[in-house]
């Protein structure tokens, strides 16, 4: 391909659970129209960077609006900037690449994409945090931030914004294709087979590894299931599965966005009360002599909740709209062999086979941050990228913002 420009995507998703930075080199013209232009970036290389302990435990307690304090907003704001920076020349260092453009994504603190009254006005807002100044400063490279507010401001709801990148990689002219990114929260663009852009259906299925970390963390200590074997080692209980299945987001039609809001930690809560509550657990304990198997049992009914919620929403709101034979899996919920398994199963009951995005080139923790580096270039070059169909926004729009060294 021509030689193009080598851009950084960073990322840092609802988990917490660090920063992912992406290299691409993208193609300065397209060829083609977007129909057709799966070809116009390479993927060259990813790193991946765990937030030390102590800024996780800030970047949770920065979420929770009600209690968080402006003034470690402000210092927050200002540390993720570094803290992106070393990222980004460690990944550089790594890959042996020097970096044109950065595409940062930030942090998200919060996000409410349907509008709310708010002082007599009807509002729909986020806030993502890591300030691009510091880091243009600090890497000499231009930095587009902030991508959001764009879309929202022509009545978007600001997310998703991945369909765009997930659209050059599987639009095809014969399979119909469901991308499904499983990280903090779950979701989904579909593509049917030979779909312009505007009939992408894209829409959040629920928790993805938000209320299996937030059980282990209360249970375990641990931040993650690693590989799925707590949950390997446990028994699903059904009944609770069916009855948090009943609850109102499941049951909403898309467009839908959650977050924090909706599953994180008194959502938690409701469910370990749930499992602890249900009878299955009592019949499992009493077969059971290792005082922690019960627990297991709730790790395993998370996990479970996440993939019957995955095809729960398929069947329901994608199915009807099209054929689609082909199930595409990122984000770090990938590396979870026990809901790879179940997820199978779910979607093998109603025809879909599983795939992963690293079968098309990406590696499934690095997707997000590719997105946001083809995000990147489209603004660097004053293109739009939003897609309305994803967002319900009322036109294209050229999002982020762009700060200079
Ligand atoms: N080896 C692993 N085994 C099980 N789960 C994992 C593993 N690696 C990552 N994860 C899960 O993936 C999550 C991070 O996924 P990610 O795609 O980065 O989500 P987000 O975009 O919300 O930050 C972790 O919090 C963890 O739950
Ligand atoms: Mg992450």
């Amino acid at each position: 391909m021509s030689p193009g420009m080598i851009v950084a995507g960073v990322m840092s998703g609802t988990s917490a659970d660090g920063i992912n930075v992406a290299l691409v080199r993208v193609a300065e013209k397209r060829r083609t129209s977007l129909g057709s232009a799966g070809g116009n970036f390479e993927f060259l290389g990813h790193a991946e960077f765990p937030y030390p302990a102590k800024v996780r435990r800030m970047v949770l307690a920065a979420m929770n609006s009600k209690n968080a304090k402006v003034a470690d907003l402000a210092r927050l704001n200002f540390l993720l900037g570094e803290l992106y920076t070393d990222a980004i020349l460690a990944a550089q260092k790594k890959l042996r690449l020097q970096v044109e453009l950065i595409g940062c994504h930030g942090q998200t603190l919060y996000h409410q994409g349907t509008p709310a009254l708010f002082l007599g006005n009807k509002l729909a807002v986020t806030w993502q945090t890591g300030e691009a100044a510091v880091l243009a400063a600090r890497t000499g490279l231009p930095v587009v931030s902030d991508f959001r507010p764009a879309d929202m401001a022509v009545g978007g709801k600001g997310a998703p914004l991945v369909p765009y990148l997930d659209y050059l990689l599987y639009a095809n002219p014969k399979t119909g294709r469901i991308a499904q990114n499983i990280g903090g929260i779950a979701n989904l663009t579909a593509i049917p087979a030979g779909a312009s852009l505007d009939q992408i259906i894209a829409f959040d299925t629920g928790p993805g590894n938000m209320v299996i970390d937030a059980l282990t963390g209360q249970l375990f200590g641990k931040p993650f299931d690693r590989d799925g074997k707590m949950a390997a080692s446990g028994q699903v209980l059904d009944s609770v599965v069916a009855r948090f299945m009943r609850g109102t987001f499941f049951r909403q039609k898309p467009p839908k966005t959650s977050g924090r809001e909706e599953f994180g930690r008194e959502f938690a809560r409701r469910f370990l009360r749930a499992c602890s509550g249900s009878g299955e657990a009592t019949a499992s304990r009493a077969t059971r002599r290792t005082i922690g198997a019960d627990q297991r049992d709730v790790i395993a009914t998370a996990t479970a909740l996440t993939a019957r919620s995955i095809r729960d929403a398929i069947a329901r709101f994608v199915l009807p709209r099209g054929s689609f034979s082909e199930l595409i899996v990122s984000g770090g919920g990938a590396k979870n062999s026990t809901l790879m398994a179940e997820l199978a199963n779910e979607i093998g009951a109603i025809g879909l086979s599983l795939r992963s995005s690293d079968e098309f080139g990406i590696p499934s923790e690095a997707k997000e941050a590719v997105a946001f580096a083809v995000l990147a270039h489209e603004t660097w070059n004053r293109r739009p990228s939003n897609v309305p169909s994803a967002t319900g926004a009322r036109r294209p729009a050229v999002l982020g913002k762009i700060s200079y060294p």
